[in-house]
């Protein structure tokens, strides 16, 4: 794997980030950005995806909700009015859930469903749509290891990234035929703000992750990012259909 921003994989190449305005999102749109890729950053957060933008250079903001499939189709045409192509996705946006699956409402279940499952499926859709007119894409699936393994007090969670991963099978080999690779990454526990949520409110204890992780530490946006890369370079032509883990061994282990 070569390391991102030494060999301009990207340059010329168009990417839509979805929750690019903050952690995974934003590390993945600066490794994109290092390999000379032009950038459409979606977030219910205007101000932090144009303060991503910004810093980032060749970079628009777009403030929009992957639930809504009017805000993504809007972002997937910003990608071909602004920079003449949308050669990579990643549908990235996501929300966590940690309560007892007794206490989850009706809206709290459709919330993560919306937001996990529903939107990246808009998200692909739509980008799929453009690409395959176009003769051909990337399209990035952000799920986790709670898509692969379960954990208690997570069932929303667990389940809509399960979803996510494979959505990313089915699309890989329906859309094969179009020259559109589909592949997903499934990050273990990452040092990003969605973590230290779940921190400050207690729901998580650092030193209980690094410990059961193999690596003995988080994983950094930045190792997420450099997977996503490989995955978005045409190095990996021949990958897709897959979930490549990013979890510092978390889910390879079954000891006590
Ligand atoms: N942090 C982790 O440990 C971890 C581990 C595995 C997977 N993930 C996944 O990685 C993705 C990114 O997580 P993160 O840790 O960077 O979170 P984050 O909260 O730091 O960033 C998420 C971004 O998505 C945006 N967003 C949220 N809902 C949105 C919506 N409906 N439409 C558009 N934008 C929206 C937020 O405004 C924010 O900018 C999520 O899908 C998450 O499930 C995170």
């Amino acid at each position: 794997m070569t390391a991102p921003g030494t060999s301009r994989a990207l340059a010329g190449k168009t990417a839509l980030i979805t929750g690019g305005g903050s952690g995974i999102g934003l590390a993945i749109a600066r490794a994109f950005s290092a390999e000379g890729a032009r950038l459409v950053l979606l977030d219910t957060d205007l101000p932090a995806a144009e303060a991503a933008a910004q810093s980032l250079g060749k970079a628009i903001a777009i403030q929009g909700n992957v639930t809504q499939r009017a805000d993504v189709a809007r972002a997937c045409d910003a990608a071909l009015e602004k920079f003449g192509s949308l050669d990579i996705v990643l549908a990235n946006a996501g929300v966590s859930q940690n309560q007892p699956t007794l206490d989850v409402t009706d809206a709290d279940w459709q919330r993560v469903m919306d937001i996990n499952c529903t939107g990246v499926f808009l998200t692909a859709q739509e980008a799929g749509r453009r690409m395959i007119d176009q003769g051909g894409g990337v399209i990035l699936m952000m799920a986790s290891m709670y898509g692969l393994v379960a954990a208690p007090g997570r069932l929303g969670y667990c389940v809509s990234k399960a979803g996510v991963v494979m959505m990313a099978k089915a699309l890989a080999v329906e859309w094969a035929a179009h020259g559109v690779r589909v592949n997903a990454i499934a990050p273990g526990y990452v040092d990003t703000p969605f973590l230290q949520d779940l921190f400050d409110r207690g729901r998580l204890d650092p030193a209980k992750l690094k410990g059961r992780t193999p690596i003995g530490r988080l994983i950094s946006p930045e190792e997420v990012a450099r997977a996503a890369v490989f995955l978005a370079r045409d190095e990996s032509d021949g990958v897709t259909g897959h979930v490549l883990s990013v979890d510092g061994g978390w889910t390879a282990y079954g000891y006590i």
